[in-house]
């Protein structure tokens, strides 16, 4: 008779082991499947958020300033001696440049460029399309407009 009491000791032992390894699992996945499902909602909030202020934002100078920072216009271009040693300075574009030839320029480079070839001391385009919203680019001009 003993033998048969702990075989059954012995089996529900095991199968109580197997039922928590079982809980344990699912309750692993139900965390992940959460955080997953947190992940899109703040994802798809963020994005939502993005798309509100970029159609809402208004132009200004100082977003125009931010936005350089930004995007990193200075990787070729400097202001003040702060940027790219090499590349074209910007200090005075705003004496020696229209508006619109500043925005020209930050909408299609490439299509100014062609447009102005003698404005140039180069023979093609070496800035890439910024790929910018509206508001993004007047914000920009509004900027470099104030640096004579
Ligand atoms: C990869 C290098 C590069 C980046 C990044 C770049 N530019 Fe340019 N940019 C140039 C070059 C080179 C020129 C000279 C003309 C040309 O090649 O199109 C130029 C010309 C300009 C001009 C015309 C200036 C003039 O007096 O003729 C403006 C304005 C300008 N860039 C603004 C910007 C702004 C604003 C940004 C950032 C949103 C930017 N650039 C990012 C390379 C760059």
């Amino acid at each position: 008779m003993k033998i048969p009491i702990i075989a059954i000791a012995f089996s529900l032992a095991s199968m109580q082991f197997a039922m928590n390894a079982f809980a344990d699992e699912s309750k692993s996945q139900n965390a992940h499947t959460q955080t997953e499902k947190q992940k899109k909602f703040q994802q798809t909030a963020t994005a939502k958020k993005k798309q509100n202020v970029r159609k809402t934002a208004p132009v200004s100078i100082a977003l125009g300033k931010t936005l350089y920072k930004q995007y990193q216009c200075f990787d070729c271009h400097s202001i003040a001696g702060k940027g790219c040693a090499n590349g074209m300075k910007l200090d005075s574009v705003g004496s020696k440049r229209t508006k619109n030839f500043i925005r020209e320029h930050i909408a299609d480079p490439d299509k100014h460029f062609d447009k102005n070839p003698k404005a140039f001391d180069a023979d093609l385009n070496l800035m890439p399309p910024q790929n910018l919203e509206p508001y993004e680019i007047d914000s920009l001009v509004e900027y470099l407009h104030t640096l004579k």
